[in-house]
């Protein structure tokens, strides 16, 4: 059976090209590990680092390597940033589209002896500026945001989200895991805190490397989470004070810097407002279809705009589950079914507890691949149009 890929929110595949290629060359043909080592390689390896925090600034427009803090994904970024920055006394806002990536820390602080306010948002996904505004307290220290959502692909309105804190002085957070290398981000322009980013989903690398962003101010703030040996100020027993090494206590993922080295090359190259035009394509393509179907329900905004290419899809008549199951066992077409570690936008959006089936597109989807998961849920729906098994 063909297997058509369509869990691109959950990671994307195929990776760039040349991830994999850079990925194993690294791990066959060098040996060295970097800031503990006395030799060239050591010192090569530092250098393609080096050029991977800067590929990061350029692509979110960020002035300050040193600041660019590698970690192994966006759900260690965001503890790192809201359990390092947060203190007991502190009220946080975070809204209630929410990824446990953001909810379960925020959650553990409030534990700790923080407040917490979560702003509600609109059945769409979308920030409600005037309630988010209501959050706010004296003691508010914090606040924290998706870009956009997992279960929806709404994207917020962060722009408007950064208006308001400024305007209270607060420091601003976003989870960028669902936009980064999928839209524009500009750090510098949003005056954000930090940023936190995945390198597995649209920045097409691999798994088990991410990244923080941090303004000086943050990095000043924050204590440092994990602590260990950094190849630096070795005569200490705390962590040095600079940057990024507070923050990079242990090796570095070496082999995923590499491939998401690679993965932020092609996507310079390619250009992402070429993916998204193509994404948006095929989201269009998708829910035009599907939204022709008895018993389908699109969750969400009705079209591509506004929204990255995540698509939720809400089956009456028959389990969802069953959907997701039939979808892979019958069509070879994987998606991801349920609450998709996001309870809080499922509520939101008025699909919990039940969920909701995600169909998530990349670049490298094809017209035809969408063709054909659009005619598969057509014949699970009984809607008369065969789709073909192939
Ligand atoms: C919005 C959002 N935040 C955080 C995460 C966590 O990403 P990771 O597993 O790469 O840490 C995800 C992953 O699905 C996500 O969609």
């Amino acid at each position: 059976m063909r297997k058509v890929y369509l869990d691109n929110g959950s990671t994307s595949y195929p990776k760039a090209p040349g991830v994999g290629e850079a990925m194993s060359d690294f791990i066959i043909h060098v040996g060295c590990n970097v800031g503990r080592g006395g030799y060239e390689t050591a010192y090569q390896m530092g250098e393609v680092i080096y050029e991977t925090r800067q590929q990061l600034c350029e692509l979110f427009h960020f002035p300050e390597p040193k600041n660019v803090v590698f970690t192994p994904s966006v759900t260690y970024s965001l503890n790192y940033v809201i359990r390092g920055f947060l203190k007991p006394g502190d009220h946080v806002i975070m809204s209630s589209m929410e990824h446990n990536a953001v909810a379960r820390p925020v959650k553990a602080m409030e534990a700790a002896g923080c407040a917490v306010s979560i702003a509600p948002c609109t059945p769409e996904g979308q920030i409600i500026p005037e309630e988010l505004e209501k959050c706010f307290r004296e003691n508010t220290k914090l606040v924290v945001t998706t870009h956009a959502s997992n279960v929806c692909g709404t994207i917020l309105d962060v722009e408007t989200v950064s208006r308001i804190c400024h305007e209270r002085n607060v420091p601003y957070v976003i989870d960028s895991a669902q936009s980064a290398g999928i839209i524009p981000i500009d750090f510098t322009k949003l005056g954000l805190a930090a940023l936190c980013v995945t390198g597995h989903k649209g920045l097409l690398g691999p798994q088990g490397i991410g990244a923080m962003l941090l303004t000086d101010e943050m990095a000043q703030a924050m204590d440092p989470v994990i602590l260990g040996g950094t190849g630096s100020a070795s005569h200490l027993l705390t962590m040095p004070d600079f940057m990024p090494d507070k923050f990079e206590a242990g090796t570095l993922n070496l082999p995923g810097i590499v491939g998401l080295h690679a993965a932020l090359k092609y996507l310079k190259e390619t250009g992402i407002e070429k993916i998204r035009e193509l994404e948006n394509a095929r989201v269009d393509q998708f829910i035009g279809g599907v939204t022709k179907i008895p018993g389908v329900r699109v969750i969400g905004l009705p079209t591509s705009e506004g929204r990255v290419p995540v698509v939720s899809l809400d089956f009456q008549g028959i389990d969802n589950a069953d959907v997701s199951f039939l979808l892979d066992s019958d069509y070879g077409i994987m998606t991801r079914c349920a609450l998709h570690c996001a309870p809080l936008a499922h509520q939101t959006l008025g699909t919990f507890p039940e969920g909701t089936v995600r169909f998530a597109f990349g670049h490298t989807t094809t017209e035809e691949e969408v063709e054909y998961a659009v005619r598969a849920i057509s014949d699970i729906m009984g809607d008369g149009s065969a789709a073909s098994r192939e």
